[in-house]
């Protein structure tokens, strides 16, 4: 019978025996699985694992340091990587959703490999690769997606030559969150929602800039700290602020004000290939609209994705 514990018991024998004292590269996203294949590894090797998490400037508010300091107090050998700047200059100008998924595809891997060079004589690629993703699900369009279809473009960087060790490459999504329960992963990690890899570059329509960035942080922040408060966070499959580049009129004190729109969208789903709008109470609708038009400096409206997929996607570009 397949239960966590037999999973961990055999998964982490069977790693011992596979590595030996090899080391091996893994790139930590702060999501379900390349956090639990990262601590199964690091139960199978300690040390000889090196995780790698690279702030890309694009993530959730304060998320960077919180992720990394989880990161540390599991014990993971972990080196974190501030690479904004880079980040924010190859999408300068970039309006095309694809042009911006393809520049940030890029620049990860180039951040990736510098910090790969850096692990003496690394001999592996960890990946948190699960079995939806083995049978290449459509659905999926994680760092590993990403990666391959970088494939074809020019040379291989080096850590893509690397062996690929991919502990939770036979499990479906649930099973992986309650081997991550067993192996007392933070359930702030475990309960996460889906986060795309490229972040809120793709939340923000058209060009990004970090000014974008800081806005969309503030009041995508107001948004999941209200869905937690309120007690539906783990209800919604999915939820996200969107920063789009409208400017409508308003008005704050005497002045009138001409500035952008925030769009909150929220989806119940299974897999992210269908989903329909949740459909939140007014009252904590309310709450967010005014938490965020009275804190969120540049933003003058608020309003509400009642679109389900199909035909709309769940993100908007
Ligand atoms: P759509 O917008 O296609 O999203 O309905 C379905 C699921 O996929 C996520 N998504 C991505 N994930 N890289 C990712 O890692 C991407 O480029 C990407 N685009 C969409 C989306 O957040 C949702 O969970």
């Amino acid at each position: 019978d397949w239960t966590p514990d037999s999973f961990i018991e055999t998964t982490i024998a069977a790693l011992r025996e596979k590595l030996g004292d090899d080391k091996v590269v893994l790139g930590l996203s702060g999501g379900v699985d390349s956090s639990v294949a990262a601590v199964l590894l690091h139960h199978a090797i300690g040390k000889n694992l090196h995780c790698i998490f690279v702030d890309n400037g694009l993530l959730r508010k304060d998320e960077y340091e919180q992720v990394l300091d989880s990161y540390k107090h599991m014990g993971l050998n972990i080196k974190g990587i501030d690479a904004k700047q880079r980040f924010y200059d190859a999408l300068t100008g970039l309006k095309d959703p694809e042009k911006k998924r393809k520049a940030i595809g890029r620049v990860f891997i180039e951040v990736f490999d510098d910090a790969a060079h850096e692990v003496q004589d690394v001999k592996w690629l960890g990946q948190g690769t699960i079995y939806p993703d083995v049978i290449e699900s459509v659905s999926v369009k994680g760092p590993s997606a990403t990666i391959k279809s970088h494939h074809n473009v020019g040379g291989l960087p080096d850590f893509m030559k690397l062996k690929v060790v991919e502990p939770l490459n036979t499990l479906f999504k649930d099973e992986v969150r309650r081997v991550g329960k067993a192996l007392n992963i933070d359930p702030n990690i475990l309960g996460r929602h889906p986060f795309p890899g490229p972040g809120l570059a793709i939340r923000i329509l058209g060009d990004v800039t970090p000014e974008k960035v800081a806005i969309l942080q503030e009041a995508d922040a107001i948004y999941i700290n209200n869905l937690r408060s309120y007690g539906v966070y783990d209800k919604v499959w999915q939820a996200g602020a969107i920063f789009l580049p409208v400017q409508s009129v308003g008005v704050m004190g005497d002045e009138r004000t001409y500035e952008n729109v925030i769009c909150l969208r929220a989806v119940e789903s299974l897999d992210g290939m269908t989903a329909d709008w949740c459909h939140l109470p007014y009252d904590l609708l309310a709450k967010i609209s005014n938490e965020i038009i009275n804190n969120v400096k540049g933003i003058n409206r608020v309003v509400y994705d009642i679109s389900s997929k199909p035909p709309a996607t769940i993100e908007w570009e």
